[in-house]
């Protein structure tokens, strides 16, 4: 029988090992966790968050004003496995006294090599390229063939220069990059410096970029913010990148723009949904490429975010400053 003394905690799916031990070590907590690599089922969840005073949740899981009902007056604290926060219900959970842990700064570099590896796929149509050396359509060296675009002398446009927006900029720089522009709630003058990023208009940004990299937290304001009067006013000849949220973009007029050539090409970290239909029509066009939201994929920075996310939850639950508390 458990114990008063003890913390019911929740974690809604496996998390890499180095956390896992954290939560697994604390003497004061009984933990239990849904043990699968798949999301939790809506009814298991409930259940399991039943009286619970601290949830590890995941990106997928949604946390809304139903599921903390069904927590109940022990809910103290949310620990997110991400630094996106679009999944939890900030106002009711605020409104409920619950602090919430998030994981920023572990996931920055390597969400940005990601980014940077995305544009220079999608600019440099390198899954063209493979597929064709692969299916015979190698025929000889010619001019013109498979020509993509590059970064030297090119302007990129970053929405949303926060940790990964400028870690981004900090890797495009050497590339020869001539010009970067940002967008954000506010100029933030010091932070664009190293850069020299000039502060735009959004329709601007879209106007004059050769790359555009979507690097905002999903908000209300942020929702759908890359919709078809953005995408008209891109170049031709310029290359769309989204690593945030998928609900940051139009799909259906990110589409048109693709399928009309209004755009060149656009690399996708993120869609809506996750996953994306196998047959959903961005899918169908070569020059859009969608990989499966894997931005801070690596073994070490899961396991980073992992740890994180435990030591957030266990601090919350003692009542201990947290190492990453989002300010509510
Ligand atoms: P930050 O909070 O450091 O950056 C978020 C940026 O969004 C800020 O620069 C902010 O601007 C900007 N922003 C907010 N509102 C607007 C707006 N209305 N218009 C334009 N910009 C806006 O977060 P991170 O850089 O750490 O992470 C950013 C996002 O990246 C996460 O929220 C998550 O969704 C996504 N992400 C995706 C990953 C993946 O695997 N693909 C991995 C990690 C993160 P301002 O500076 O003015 O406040
Ligand atoms: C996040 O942390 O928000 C990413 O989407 C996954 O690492």
């Amino acid at each position: 029988m458990r114990s008063a003394r003890l913390m019911k905690v929740f974690v809604t799916r496996r998390i890499p090992p180095e956390g896992w031990a954290a939560l697994a070590r604390a003497a004061d907590c009984e933990v239990e966790q849904w043990d699968s690599d798949e999301p939790i089922p809506d009814k298991e969840l409930e259940r399991g968050m039943a009286g619970a005073h601290g949830l590890l949740c995941l990106l997928t899981d949604h946390v809304d004003k139903r599921l903390l009902d069904a927590a109940g007056d022990n809910l103290k604290v949310i620990s997110t496995l991400s630094v996106g926060v679009d999944h939890l219900a900030l106002d009711e959970i605020k409104k409920r006294g619950i602090r919430v842990g998030y994981t920023p700064d572990v996931l920055t570099d390597t969400t940005a090599e990601l980014a940077v590896s995305l544009l220079l796929t999608t600019g440099r149509r390198l899954p063209e390229a493979i597929a064709e050396v692969k299916n015979g359509g190698w025929s000889s060296w010619k001019p013109l063939w498979l020509c993509g675009y590059g970064l030297t002398q090119s302007t990129v446009g970053i929405i949303g220069l926060g940790r990964i927006g400028q870690a981004i900029a900090r890797l495009l720089k050497p590339f020869g990059v001539q010009r970067f522009l940002y967008t954000g709630r506010q100029p933030k003058p010091q932070d664009a410096a190293e850069f020299q990023a000039e502060f735009v208009p959004t329709l601007q940004l879209a106007a004059e970029s050769d790359f555009v990299v979507v690097t905002c937290s999903l908000t209300p304001a942020t929702k759908g913010l890359c919709n078809s009067e953005f995408f008209q006013k891109m170049k031709k000849t310029a290359v769309f990148i989204n690593i945030s949220r998928g609900d940051v973009v139009n799909q259906d007029d990110l589409y048109q723009a693709l399928a009309s050539g209004q755009i060149a090409a656009a690399g996708l970290d993120v869609t809506t949904p996750e996953p994306l239909p196998t047959n959903h029509p961005l899918l169908t066009l070569k020059n859009c490429v969608i990989l499966p939201h894997i931005g801070s994929a690596t073994y070490r920075t899961r396991n980073n975010m992992s740890l994180l996310a435990a030591n957030n939850l266990l601090a919350g639950l003692r009542g201990e400053p947290m190492p990453s508390e989002l300010k509510l």
